[in-house]
């Protein structure tokens, strides 16, 4: 057999913004991740899975003026809320920091005053929208207008929604405050500008290198095509964020040192892990990996501010970006900025996070289209697959084990060509989920529950019980038990809580390593409650009907 090579990674996902709460759409991305990571663990990989609250910008700062708060307490107990939420879907952070940290400003300074001295930061006088009520500039995301390129109303003042443009709030046709819904008036402004053209080479090669998905290079290719403009990493005040040395009123633009805090979020976890020395992760020829999870909304930033940012400090670059499409509820777009979404926190408050994340699995695949979710659906589908047909599956073998033999397994399976058919499926199973493919994986499950269930039912255990056929039957049920092993090892990486549950009653670790030997004579537990099956009161309650 080829012995693995074990690898060491770091994986991401995108900074979500401590100005509002955790969502589904967050929880998607955060799921997949995390199912990717549990599967890479599960291989013997060493990774190290961290995120933060992205903290600063003008968002913030105005959610906190709302309330009445300072930012840093809003941001304070944003943090609190979002760890509480990611943890309760299981999904398994080694570090989940902040942004607004003592580690990103130091780290943040540094990569400037590098740039700096890189020549690599000009200062340019700029036109810039104003908003004359509220006193301040405005950002884009303050800026509403019509799109310049496909008329798109009512689109931001960086990029177009609807057709993916990305232009100068200037461009825009009619635009307005969103604070004041008034026309804004123009000021000039000094700003620092990052040289992206700079690196237009470098990331011409970079884009087609592999890293990125096909549809994610030619969408970058496109703004190659427009040519790569000087990027304003600075803001002017009222803003919450790092001042910028030596420039007073100025601070960092938000997704300078967002990207930044990746590195700075790692920093702290090596400042906490005396083992892991940062260098060997960060530096330019690290053998180490770094991967990404990104919604397409910020492909920009990924694909080209920030390898940028590392080739021009001499860092190591991301060695893949995973990106997916936008999640929609019933048809409708959950945006970040409209406030449809459905909050992580009512979705546990009613239904087990398990069942969301098989839900999110099925509609999982290596592309970025957008996702459509129906809680309905999801609804139908957990308790068709997993409670009918999984969860009954191990319900019907284990309790007849525990009834009639003491709760041992026999020593022999009743159909060992069925059990290595089952395992067989090892390899498919496992570069399933290496492409992120895990929609393949949940559909090979429900394909060999059926042949699972099939089996049990075709051989109807329960008509032998009286029957003097003690050893058959007690084959045929420790044969199912052993099916529904290798099947919630397949679904552990998607399913922790099932998973975990399983592996208690089966007293057996769930390893892809063990499976080729199957539990003969060995002693599970009692058959304890799995899963609860999902009702349309749940369903209604989260939805608030
Ligand atoms: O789009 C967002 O929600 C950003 N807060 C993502 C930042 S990702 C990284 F660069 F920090
Ligand atoms: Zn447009």
């Amino acid at each position: 057999m080829i012995k693995h090579k074990k690898e060491k990674m770091i994986v991401t996902c995108a900074l979500p913004y401590a100005n509002g709460p955790i969502h589904l759409g967050h929880i998607l991305e955060h799921v997949q991740a995390d199912i990717w990571v549990k599967y890479n663990r599960m291989l013997g990989n060493e990774v190290w899975f961290i995120c933060a609250d992205d903290s600063h910008g003008t968002p913030i700062m105005l959610k906190a003026n709302e309330i009445g708060i300072k930012p840093k307490i809003l941001i304070n107990n944003i943090l609190i809320d979002h760890k509480k939420d990611f943890s309760s879907f299981n999904i398994a952070y080694d570090n989940y920091h902040s942004t607004h940290s003592f580690d990103n400003l130091l780290l943040l300074k540094n990569i400037y005053f590098k740039l700096k001295n890189l020549n690599l930061i000009k200062e340019k006088k700029v036109l810039q929208f104003f908003d004359n009520e509220k006193k301040m500039f405005l950002p884009d995301r303050l800026i509403k207008g019509i799109c310049p390129i496909c008329r798109a109303i009512d689109q931001y003042g960086d990029a177009c929604e609807s057709c993916g443009s990305i232009y100068n709030a200037l461009e825009l046709i009619k635009p307005r405050s969103v604070l004041t819904n008034h026309t804004p008036i123009l000021c000039n402004s000094t700003h620092l500008f990052f040289d992206l053209p700079f690196f237009s080479k470098f990331l011409k090669n970079w884009v087609f290198s592999g890293v990125l998905q096909d549809s994610v290079s030619n969408k970058i290719s496109e703004w190659f095509k427009s040519g790569l403009k000087q990027w304003n990493i600075s803001r002017d005040a009222p803003y919450f964020g790092f001042k910028i040395p030596n420039y007073p009123g100025k601070f960092f633009y938000v997704w300078l040192d967002a990207t930044i805090g990746y590195m700075s979020t790692f920093k702290n976890l090596c400042n906490k892990n005396k083992n892991l020395d940062f260098d060997e992760f960060w530096c330019k020829n690290s053998e180490s990996k770094l991967y990404h999870f990104i919604g397409k909304d910020i492909i920009y930033f990924h694909g080209l501010f920030w390898p940028a940012i590392l080739e021009a400090i001499n860092f190591r670059k991301p060695t893949k970006i995973f990106v997916h499409g936008y999640l929609n509820i019933n048809n409708i777009k959950l945006s970040k900025s409209k406030g449809s979404f459905i909050k992580a926190r009512d979705f546990t408050k009613y239904l087990d996070s398990d069942c969301l994340r098989y839900y999110y699995a099925t509609k999982s695949s290596s592309n970025i289209n957008d996702i459509n979710i129906d809680l309905y659906d999801l609804m139908y589908g957990f308790n068709s697959d997993i409670v009918n047909k999984l969860v009954n599956l191990a319900s019907r073998s284990v309790s007849f084990i525990n009834k009639y033999f003491n709760n041992y397994l026999s020593e022999k399976l009743e159909n060992p060509n069925l059990y290595i058919f089952f395992i067989n499926n090892i390899k498919y199973i496992k570069t399933c989920f290496s492409d992120r493919n895990f929609k393949l994986v949940t559909k090979k499950v429900m394909v060999l529950t059926d042949i699972a269930n099939k089996y049990f039912n075709d051989l109807k255990p329960w008509s032998l019980i009286h029957k003097n056929n003690e050893n058959y039957l007690h084959n045929i049920c420790s044969m199912t038990v052993n099916l529904f092993k290798v099947l919630i090892t397949f679904l552990a990486p998607i399913m922790p809580n099932l998973a975990n549950k399983s592996s208690k009653m089966l007293n057996s670790k769930l390893t892809f390593n063990n499976l080729h030997v199957p539990l003969l004579s060995h002693r599970i537990s009692k058959f304890k409650f799995l899963c609860k099956r999902i009702d349309y009161n749940s369903i209604n309650l989260i939805l608030k009907k």
